[in-house]
């Protein structure tokens, strides 16, 4: 079997399973040969050993089954950055971007104390420390295994010491280490589907993705209502928390903020939802 062979049956099994099934495989194919698209595609009269076209059509099938293209390959972009994912952590979104860009305005100081908290694969708080290689990161889970995975990140990427990894509950770890009101910037992208819409999910997210990264209670509102006043407790006077927030959820998160906070900007994703509240205590 050729190339072209290959990635014609590829796209004919995907055909029904997602939107873009050529795409998709020649994204697989590139994968398994450990190559890119354009070097593909300028092949595609090379043969292919039985024990490659094995392993495509392996892969092929864990597509079909729903399992997120990211998880087998086991990469994300994420702000130019490539992350390693697995099914312990969410695969970040380009959205989240924007949490990082909203956090970069908001810091003004030469070494910040940021905290990030749910970081997951460890994207937001390793694009961070990327950016302000002078600040003084706190990378925050509930999951242990998703903090093995950002350790990782970190690592590849060259900041695993500016990044303090922690586990434990909301801030809870950092109370431990007597944080109150030493922190610049807060940062979040926390759970935020209710568990009535979790059923409802698209497949790839609700089988794959690990539920304590997509679910927070009855309403989804859960870890805003809770992280808001512990927020302030660990933030400076004039320190910012940026929180990503779920569709529709502008209204109810800013109306967790009580007096002694000021809305300080809601920031819109491309699709013109509001995505990132950032709010500045006072
Ligand atoms: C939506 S994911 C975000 C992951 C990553 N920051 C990103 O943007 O891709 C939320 C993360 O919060 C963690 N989490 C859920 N509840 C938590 C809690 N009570 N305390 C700390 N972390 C929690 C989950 O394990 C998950 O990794």
């Amino acid at each position: 079997m050729n190339v072209l062979e290959a990635l014609s049956q590829a796209t004919d099994l995907l055909r029904d399973e997602t939107p873009d099934p050529k795409q998709e495989a020649e994204l697989l194919l590139s994968f398994v040969l450990g190559t890119n698209r354009s070097y593909l595609l300028a092949h595609v009269y090379d043969g292919l050993d039985d024990s490659l076209v094995a392993v495509f059509l392996d892969s092929i099938r864990e597509r079909r089954r729903g399992k997120p293209i990211q998880f087998i390959t086991g990469r994300q972009d994420f702000r130019g950055l490539e992350f390693e994912v697995t099914p312990d952590v969410l695969i970040p979104r380009s959205e989240t971007e924007l949490v990082v860009e909203e956090a970069l305005k908001c810091i003004h100081e030469r070494e910040p104390t940021v905290v990030d908290l749910g970081t997951g694969s460890g994207c937001i708080a390793i694009a961070l420390a990327v950016a302000l290689p002078q600040a003084r990161i706190f990378a925050i889970d509930l999951s242990e295994p998703a903090l093995e995975i950002a350790r990782k990140n970190a690592a590849w990427h060259g900041v695993f010491s500016h990044i303090q990894f922690l586990s434990g509950d909301l801030l809870g770890p950092i109370a431990c280490l007597h944080f109150e009101e030493k922190i610049d910037c807060i940062v979040s992208n926390p759970p935020y589907v209710s568990e009535r819409d979790f059923p409802s999910l698209q497949r790839e997210v609700r089988d794959w993705e690990p539920k304590l990264a997509l679910v927070a209670g009855n309403n989804g509102l859960a870890i805003y209502s809770r992280l808001i006043p512990e927020a302030r407790k660990f933030l400076k006077t004039q320190g910012s928390l940026v929180m990503e927030i779920g569709f529709n959820m502008k209204d109810e998160v800013c109306g967790l903020f009580g007096s002694e906070w000021r809305i300080h900007k809601v920031r819109e994703d491309l699709n013109g939802i509001p995505r990132v509240v950032v709010a500045q205590k006072y």
